[in-house]
């Protein structure tokens, strides 16, 4: 083989070699791209495996550090946030309840007076200012219900969902409830958590999800406790998370949980709430004595 060939072919081996060997080394750097436009700080963990030399593992630990630190300032801002939220939704169903509510009141036991005293001809008008009353009455206890799950307070989960479950009026669909009856105790932003992911489920099943029947489950598992919100409806197809969605996921971290929208068993659609519940910590000073 003539000279120049030989050294034509040489090169090429030489070039082929430093491509597969730069291929190997910008692999991390193609893995941190990606990390870098599909990383989301509501669905935390997801991190790009440190690899390559040098300078570029060190890139992606800076990241991984980066994102660690996002997600914990995402959550504490979010906790902040939807605390306050839940702070104003009380006041303002106590205002609700105890202002609006009470002047109603007192109309309405004022306008029975005087419609006993009315003469005949005006008793069907007044019968119907007091009816419009009363419509008015209820649309502001079940507001103030709505914002402030009162019943959460007094009754516990399991009877805040059933009624939420029960009361949840939309027109041709039919709410079934199944919840576990020996829930492990849990703390009060677990619950508010479990009820908020429960009635936005159940909103978007009535605004979106064109379904006949939808059930709310509540059971234990081994390790917490799990929440399904199903339908029957046309399912989510491709429709882009909007704010409800994103609120679920926000509640979820603050108590540590998982939330997944997947397919229904049967179609429709189904929210899945995973709530750990941490064991008790064994003491032996405190569990010895009585
Ligand atoms: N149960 C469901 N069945 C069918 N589609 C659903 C269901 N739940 C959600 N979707 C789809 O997912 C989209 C996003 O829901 P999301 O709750 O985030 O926003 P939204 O309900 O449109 O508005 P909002 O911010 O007021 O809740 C909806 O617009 C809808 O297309
Ligand atoms: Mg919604």
């Amino acid at each position: 083989m003539p000279l120049f060939r030989r050294i034509f072919l040489l090169n090429a081996l030489v070039l082929i070699a430093n491509a597969r060997l730069l291929r190997v080394g910008l692999a991390p750097l193609h893995l941190l791209t990606r990390a870098m436009t599909t990383i989301d700080l509501l669905r935390p963990g997801q991190r790009p495996a440190v690899g390559g030399q040098g300078e570029v593992a060190e890139l992606i630990t800076t990241f991984n550090t980066m994102v660690d630190r996002l997600e914990e300032e995402r959550a504490a801002s979010s906790a902040r946030v939807l605390s306050a939220q839940e702070a104003e939704r009380r006041r303002v169903a106590q205002e609700l309840h105890d202002e609006v509510g009470q002047t109603l009141t007192a109309v309405l036991l004022e306008l029975e007076r005087v419609a006993g005293q009315a003469p005949p001809g005006l008793r069907e008008e007044m019968r119907q200012v007091q009816e419009t009353t009363r419509a008015g009455l209820d649309e502001v206890r079940r507001i103030a219900r709505r914002l402030r799950p009162g019943v959460l307070d007094e009754l516990g989960l399991a009877s805040a969902l059933k009624s939420l479950a029960t009361d949840f009026g939309a027109p041709g669909l039919s709410v079934r409830h199944r919840l576990d009856a020996d829930l492990p105790p849990l703390d009060r932003e677990a619950e508010v958590v479990l009820y908020r992911v429960a009635q936005e489920g159940l909103t978007n099943v009535a605004r979106h999800a064109r379904a006949r029947h939808a059930e709310i489950v509540l059971r234990r598992t081994h390790t917490g406790v799990e929440l399904y919100v199903r339908d029957d409806g046309h399912g989510t197809g491709d429709a882009a998370e909007g704010a409800g969605i994103r609120g679920m996921r926000e509640r979820a971290l603050l108590v540590g949980a998982g939330l997944a929208l997947v397919p229904g068993p049967g179609g429709g659609t189904e929210v899945r709430l995973t709530v750990p519940v941490p064991t008790p910590v064994h003491d032996p000073d405190r569990n010895g004595r009585s």
